[in-house]
């Protein structure tokens, strides 16, 4: 190794714009030792880390490498511990995205782990803790790079990774895309650009969108399309956990966060990986003061002994938690079904929403009224018409918004078509809102 010294030591580090903001960026060059971390290459990346941190601005990794370099011995490994350190440190303070461009092992992934985001290229990036090689000696399984982390893995069925792209420009610049959406730091204003969307544009389409039999489901997509400025969406892990979706868009101009239920996907009920997927995102969005706004359509928590014994308990609490520790604008639309826990869940006004708006399509209850009329008039089961009649009963009785409506739960029904003007002028209201949660060294969000 004394022999061997390559000028930069396999990373290239500094800083410039994007479309005139400030981003640091590293990028790691696999032709040096394979984009291997050494001592010195991990003093790079501090040093634009701590930059970053000190005048507030994203940090981008360009990851390629095969973790800690293993001939440099436990001086690779300080030098890795010296990045994590700092990743945890700039966690909320200012936006890390990761984009894997090559094969990644080891802290080369474990590093992209605790940024923001990780996007990956499809056919040539890999993340793994350890490769093929290893693997096949432990467990003696085969399998391919691909099949261990590609993108395809990691986008399906880990969850580890947000977005594939398919191929180095796309994901370049898509990533610029992306970070227009985002502050700069936590202390930033929250991002916003010039508005070209009348923010009083009715969509009458939206009036008809829900589906007269409740069981039928519908794209939420095209509501937060039809919603939004100008249709544009970022959508984040949208071949994960497809029952949620999250994502940027833009709300008169200034980014907006997205939780929505997707009825097209397990009829929208909540699970442990889309618990997990929104949970994280809502956080994101907490830490970094963008507004979040929740369309709800979801039937309860996914029932069943996998769920169970997946501790869908922890995970669902996971949501939970991140929408209640929310000090962010939080507006929220029930569209369709809001049952049980997973109304409460859902930015809820107990959970300090700030403006609740339901269409008059909306059923807030505690169960859908088969589940309900079964458990409270089981003594009837036996007469099919006498079943009908009290499930007929109960949806005119709960099976609406206006209950909520009447208790101050839901601030206004409103008509679909209005939506967009709705949101924009509860979210224009919120701008200046100001709420602390009660000191502490930090929550205990169960993990
Ligand atoms: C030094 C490395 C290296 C490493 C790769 N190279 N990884 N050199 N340290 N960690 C070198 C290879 O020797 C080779 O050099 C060149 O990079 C290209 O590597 P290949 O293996 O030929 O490439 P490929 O087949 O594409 O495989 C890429 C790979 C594989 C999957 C990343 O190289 C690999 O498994 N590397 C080891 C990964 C690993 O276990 N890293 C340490 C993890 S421990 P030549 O001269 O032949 O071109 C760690 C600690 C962090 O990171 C703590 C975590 C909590």
């Amino acid at each position: 190794m004394a022999e061997q010294k390559i000028p930069g030591d396999g990373v290239v580090t500094g800083y410039g714009t994007i479309n005139g903001r400030l981003v640091f960026v590293f990028s790691q060059d696999f032709t040096v030792f394979g984009g291997s971390l050494s001592e010195a290459h991990a003093e790079k990346i501090c040093k634009i880390m701590d930059q970053a941190m000190n005048v507030g601005a994203p940090v981008i990794g360009l990851n390629d490498s095969g973790g800690a370099r293993i001939q440099d011995g436990v001086a690779s490994l300080a030098g890795y511990a010296e990045v994590f350190q700092r990743n945890v440190l700039a966690s909320g303070v200012v936006p890390q995205v990761s984009l894997i461009m090559g094969p990644c092992a080891g802290g080369a992934v474990y590093s992209p782990a605790m940024t923001d985001f990780i996007f990956m290229v499809k056919d040539s990036s890999y993340m793994f803790v350890t490769g093929p090689d290893v693997v096949k000696t432990v467990t003696h399984e085969t399998v391919t790079q691909e099949e261990l982390g590609g993108a395809v893995t990691h986008t399906t069925r880990s969850g580890v990774a947000d977005l594939a792209f398919e191929n180095d420009v796309e994901a370049l610049l898509e990533l610029r895309r992306f970070i227009d959406f985002l502050p700069s730091s936590n202390h930033a204003p929250a991002a916003a650009r010039k508005a070209s969307d009348p923010r009083d544009r009715d969509e009458p389409s939206l009036d008809t969108l829900v589906p007269a039999n409740p069981n039928k489901p519908y794209d939420m997509k095209e509501l937060i399309g039809k919603v939004v400025d100008n249709g544009d969406f970022f959508e984040l892990q949208p071949n994960y956990a497809g029952n949620i979706l999250i994502g940027f868009a833009r709300m008169e101009g200034a980014t907006i966060g997205i939780v929505a239920n997707q009825p097209m996907v397990l009829a929208g009920c909540l699970d442990i990986d889309s618990a997990r997927k929104g949970a994280r995102f809502v956080r994101f969005c907490d830490c970094f003061n963008i507004p979040i706004v929740t369309f709800v359509d979801v039937p309860g928590f996914l029932p069943g002994t996998a769920q169970e014994y997946g501790a869908i308990i922890k995970h669902g609490a996971k949501l939970l938690f991140a929408f209640a520790e929310a000090t962010v604008p939080k507006v929220t639309l029930i569209t369709r079904k809001a049952y049980g826990g997973a109304y409460d869940v859902m930015s809820s006004k107990h959970l300090r929403g700030d403006v609740n708006f339901a269409w008059p399509s909306a059923e807030i209850a505690v169960m859908g009224p088969k589940g309900a009329v079964e458990i409270i008039f089981r003594a009837d089961l036996t007469d099919a018409t006498a079943i009908e009649a009290r499930a007929q009963e109960y949806r005119e009785k709960f099976a609406n918004p206006f209950v909520a409506a009447s208790r101050g739960f839901i601030d206004d029904v409103i008509q679909p078509a209005t939506t967009r003007r709705r949101l924009c002028r509860a979210l224009h209201m919120l701008r200046g809102k100001r709420l602390e949660n009660p000191w502490k060294k930090h929550d205990n969000i169960p993990l």
